[in-house]
């Protein structure tokens, strides 16, 4: 999930999820990425909305062909947080997604982002699609809201169908670059890459929160939620609350929560090499 649904992207809560999202992630495509870049000869990587720079820190040390990496995002806040990772070069680019970040493409070997696709809309991709393929970039979009909301607790809570409904409803609001993909955001990446000569893959990458260690993040997850779903059933307040306190007073322990997430590699026709 991009973000809890209040869309705050504030370095606590990302270096909250940071280390989720790491284990969550489909390591064998950046095994295959890490072959495939070597083979063609690739050296630089593009972060898209990198925020703090968590998937550099992630793929920085995995990708050993990257010999340089630029990290946009249009938080200030949140890019003075990104530190060179060992030896290799870190550029921060202070910009848009619509703008700098789509004519950032044309310097990138691979396009990738963390947490971001859902956020994004449909003609924003179809752009940043058809940049790629003129650049023959490869493409990792990682970790991408799929829609399921699983909670394994004491039992079945009547309100979570219509917490997780109201989750799904608000994903696909105006995320300041026209109705957001929300749940949809893999499907249509694969469509709008597909249409471009791409050949791509997607694997499953959910976040699975159970122990103590995920509490403070589940907690937040859920209060997330609950906003999410005030701001569109204003009525449905108290049942909300209740139901929020039923669910956290569980956890940890008692509930496990599964969030659906996809993980998108997408490389172009070798032929387009
Ligand atoms: C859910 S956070 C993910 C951050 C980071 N990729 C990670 O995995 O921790 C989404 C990021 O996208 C950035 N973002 C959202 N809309 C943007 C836009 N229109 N232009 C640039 N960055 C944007 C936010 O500032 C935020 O850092």
């Amino acid at each position: 999930m991009s973000d809890r649904p209040a869309d705050r992207f504030d370095a606590g809560w990302l270096g909250l999820r940071e280390p989720v999202d790491h284990r969550s992630r489909h390591e064998p495509f950046v095994t295959l990425l890490e072959a495939e870049g070597r083979t063609r000869g690739w050296r630089s990587v593009l972060d898209l909305g990198g925020g703090t720079g968590s998937n550099l820190r992630y793929l920085g040390s995995r990708l050993r062909w990257a010999e340089s990496w630029c990290v946009l995002d249009h938080d200030p806040q949140l890019l003075a947080r990104v530190h060179t990772f060992g030896p290799t070069p870190v550029r921060t680019l202070l910009g848009d997604l619509a703008q700098e970040g789509i004519e950032a493409v044309q310097e990138a070997d691979l396009v990738t982002g963390s947490a971001l696709l859902d956020l994004v809309s449909r003609e924003w991709l179809v752009e940043l699609a058809a940049r790629c393929a003129g650049r023959g970039a490869g493409v990792l979009f990682t970790l991408n809201y799929d829609g399921s909301v699983a909670l394994h607790g004491r039992g079945e809570d009547p309100g979570d169908a219509f917490v997780v409904d109201a989750v799904n409803e608000h994903q696909t609001g105006e995320k300041g670059m026209g109705p957001a993909l929300g749940p949809t955001a893999t499907p249509v990446a694969v469509e709008v890459f597909e249409a471009v000569g791409y050949r791509c893959v997607t694997a499953p990458s959910p976040w699975i929160l159970s122990g103590a260690a995920d509490a403070r993040l589940a907690r937040l997850l859920m209060e997330g939620w609950v906003e999410a779903a005030e701001a569109l059933h204003p009525a449905e307040a108290s049942r909300l609350r209740a139901w929020l306190a039923r669910r956290c007073e569980e956890f940890p322990g008692g509930l496990e929560i599964t969030v659906g997430h996809q993980d998108l590699l997408a490389f172009p026709d070798p032929a387009g090499r």
